[in-house]
């Protein structure tokens, strides 16, 4: 837990620690790995900013297991600088190249209201790709809006705004290697 680093001070408590993160991305690549055995490879579609630190340690993981993999990024934005969702997504920055035929797996690092993954899921699936499945790292089940479905889930946490393993307060926090709930202070001041 907490041990003494600049970022500790502004933190009421860690909800997932670094340990719990490293286990469950194991889990969930192994879990990946199993499900597609039979494919030639799996194509990672990772949702900038917020799940750069899951993407980076999940497609190491599922490379230790699974088939091969290749990583494409999206940037989407639902959040403005707050901490609370409008339900307008928009695209800051869209896929590299075609995804007709091929298995994709959405990689984010929060579902929240289910908003942003529900139109993202619908945006790929319109693009003929053999396959969409998501796997979110965390979820907060108090806050859904729309039914979406994720298939790899890796903790359901509570219905709070956290920041840390790529999770942001207006752009920082993200290095953190835990996920943690902010001191109220730290909003105030800011
Ligand atoms: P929705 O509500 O559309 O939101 O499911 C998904 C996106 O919102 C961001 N998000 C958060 N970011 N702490 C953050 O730093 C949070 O607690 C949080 N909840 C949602 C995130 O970018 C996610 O992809
Ligand atoms: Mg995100």
């Amino acid at each position: 837990m907490a041990d003494g680093t600049w970022y500790d001070a502004d933190i009421d408590r860690v909800i997932v620690s670094e340990q719990q993160i490293r286990e469950k991305t194991e889990d969930l690549a192994k879990q990946v790995a199993a499900d597609y055995r039979a494919v030639e490879s799996v194509l990672l579609v990772g949702v900038l900013k917020g799940a750069v630190m899951f993407m980076a340690d999940f497609a190491r993981a599922l490379g230790r297991y699974g088939p091969k993999t290749e990583m494409e990024f999206m940037a989407v934005s639902s959040y403005g600088q707050g901490t609370s969702s409008s339900g307008v997504v928009r695209i800051l920055k869209d896929l590299d190249r075609d995804i007709t035929g091929r298995h994709v797996v959405i990689v984010e690092d929060i579902v929240d209201s289910g908003l942003t993954l529900s139109w993202l899921r619908k945006y790929l699936q319109s693009r003929q790709p053999a396959s969409v499945e998501v796997v979110a790292l965390f979820r907060k089940p108090d806050a859904i809006k729309v039914q979406v479905p994720v298939r790899y889930v890796g903790f359901d946490i509570p219905n709070e705004f956290v920041v840390g393993y790529g999770l942001d307060f207006a752009e920082r926090y993200r290095e953190l290697p835990y996920v943690g709930v902010l001191k109220p202070e730290v909003y105030a001041r800011s």
